[in-house]
């Protein structure tokens, strides 16, 4: 690309009144990142002098966000103005006055927009000598956008948004995708000529296109053919649709990568997970956030993975819950009616049936009897557990963290394992011999008495 400068902007200010939501638009999710965060690492890879970000409306929860997911953005807060006009104002006036090349602004609320549809704007743009490219689309529906109102020579001569639009404008399919790029000094000038005479009474971005044509600055249009880029998302069904296009797109991207997924329909893959080659995926399955799948794994059916990593080889399923942290080794196995958590089950291990794993270290071919615990909180703090190699553990067992299981150990059939076992050794009963009078009146300290506690009980 040209020598020429290039800024992006970002528009995030809105209220998003249209969802409904104590949650601001943009941050919602959609495939395991919100609206912001699939536009932002778009704008992010893109070669620009800097992606501003505009920001108003809860602009400290999203303002947190952007620190930490994108820290090199550049926060502009949005004043009391309101409008999309505004909201590029604002961000020129952090520009720096000097410069002179393009500015690239894209919706917040636009996520599946790529960075080769953006290139081809820019492309577009530059080689048109244009004062500003609209990026737009024909829809068969175009309720809701604004319209691109060409003149009898087909050149574009204003935005009409849907609110203000006559009915002959109505009928116009070719809609503003909320996308467009500006030559910097001409966007300046055009910006400082915005009215708010409309129905929303707000300074409206779209009004620079018909200010520039006024002038005499060509303005041009790149007709994107691919309409689900520029799908914006206003209201919860729409993020349910662009949601429901994006996973079958991520599906099949991984069936045509050597995946193996049975019902598409059925199986929720986030944007962030990555699959290995001749996986089998079975229906119901949930892969979320930063999961990684191994070649060869099977997963499923009605499982659901978040941020956790299966090996090459390893099952997992049917009805699974892995949460965060969860390292399933090659070929180990997590069965029917497991949860794991933030627990690294070595090569070749095994926890097939009735179980909760958490905060643990189990190593390798080792076998977790049905039905086991991993009681890692004692009500105030977490513990863990490690259980070595070759370990065979008894049904129904309650490993009370901290606890150390060594080696080639065995543990026997609904033991409450209370003290370490040593490697080889068989661990059974080694829970305190206690009465039952005497576990009801030893309270945790801070609690009720046993007789405050009965009193209530019997009410
Ligand atoms: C906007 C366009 C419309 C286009 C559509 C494409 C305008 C006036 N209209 O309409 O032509 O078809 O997008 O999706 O631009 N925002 C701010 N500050 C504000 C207002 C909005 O930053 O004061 C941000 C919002 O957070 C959002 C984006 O701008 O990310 C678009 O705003 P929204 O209210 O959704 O505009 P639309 O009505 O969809
Ligand atoms: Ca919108």
């Amino acid at each position: 690309m040209s020598a020429r400068g290039l800024v992006c902007v970002v528009l995030a200010a809105g209220s998003g009144t249209r969802m409904v939501s104590s949650t601001p638009k943009v941050m919602h999710q959609l495939a395991g990142r919100t609206l912001l965060g699939h536009v932002m690492a778009t704008a992010s890879s893109l070669d620009t002098q800097g992606v501003y970000v505009v920001l108003r409306h809860q602009k400290e929860l999203i303002g947190e966000y952007l620190s930490q997911s994108f820290p090199a953005a550049i926060q502009v807060e949005q004043d009391e103005i309101s409008g999309t006009g505004r909201a590029v104002e604002v961000s020129l006036s952090k520009i720096p006055a000097n410069f002179d090349g393009d500015v690239l602004v894209i919706s917040g609320d636009v996520p599946l927009m790529d960075v080769e549809t953006l290139e081809a704007l820019i492309q577009t743009h530059r080689s048109g000598k244009a004062s500003a490219t609209i990026l737009t689309a024909v829809l068969d529906d175009p309720t809701g956008y604004g319209r691109i109102v060409r003149a009898s020579d087909g050149q574009v001569a204003k935005i009409v948004e849907q609110l203000d639009a006559n009915p002959d404008e109505l009928e116009i399919q070719e809609i503003n995708a909320g996308v467009y790029i500006f030559d910097a000094a001409h966007l300046r000038q055009a910006l400082s000529h915005l009215q708010s005479h409309n129905a929303q009474g707000e300074r409206y971005l779209t009004d620079a296109a018909a200010l520039l044509v006024e002038d005499r600055n060509p303005v041009m249009a790149e007709i994107v053919s691919d309409n689900w880029l520029v799908h914006g998302i206003n209201d919860r069904a729409q993020l349910s649709e662009v949601a429901k296009e994006l996973n079958s797109r991520l599906c099949k991207a991984w069936q045509l990568s050597g995946v193996t997924i049975l019902d598409p329909d059925s199986t929720w893959i986030d944007v962030q997970v990555t699959i290995g080659q001749d996986a089998v995926i079975h229906p119901a399955t949930h892969l979320r956030g930063l999961t990684s799948i191994g070649a060869n794994a099977e997963i499923g059916p009605s499982v659901v993975i978040e941020n956790s990593t299966v090996q090459d080889f390893a099952k997992v399923g049917p009805f699974a819950y892995l949460r965060a942290g969860t390292d399933l080794g090659t070929n180990g196995k997590i069965g029917s009616f497991v949860e794991t958590k933030n627990a690294k089950i070595g090569k070749g291990s095994k926890v097939p049936h009735l179980s909760y794993v958490g905060d643990a270290e189990i190593g390798e071919e080792s076998n977790i009897g049905a039905g086991t615990i991993f009681a890692n909180y004692d009500g105030v703090n977490k513990h863990s557990s490690k259980i070595g190699s070759f370990v065979r553990t008894g049904s129904h067992n309650v490993f009370v963290a901290p606890i150390s299981i060594g080696d080639g150990a065995y543990t026997a059939a609904g033991t409450v394992v209370r003290k370490d076992v040593a490697p080889g050794e068989l661990g059974m009963n080694v829970a305190p011999q206690r009465n039952i009078a005497d576990w009801v009146i030893s309270k945790r300290p801070g609690t009720k008495s046993s007789e405050a506690a009965s009193k209530s009980k019997t009410k």
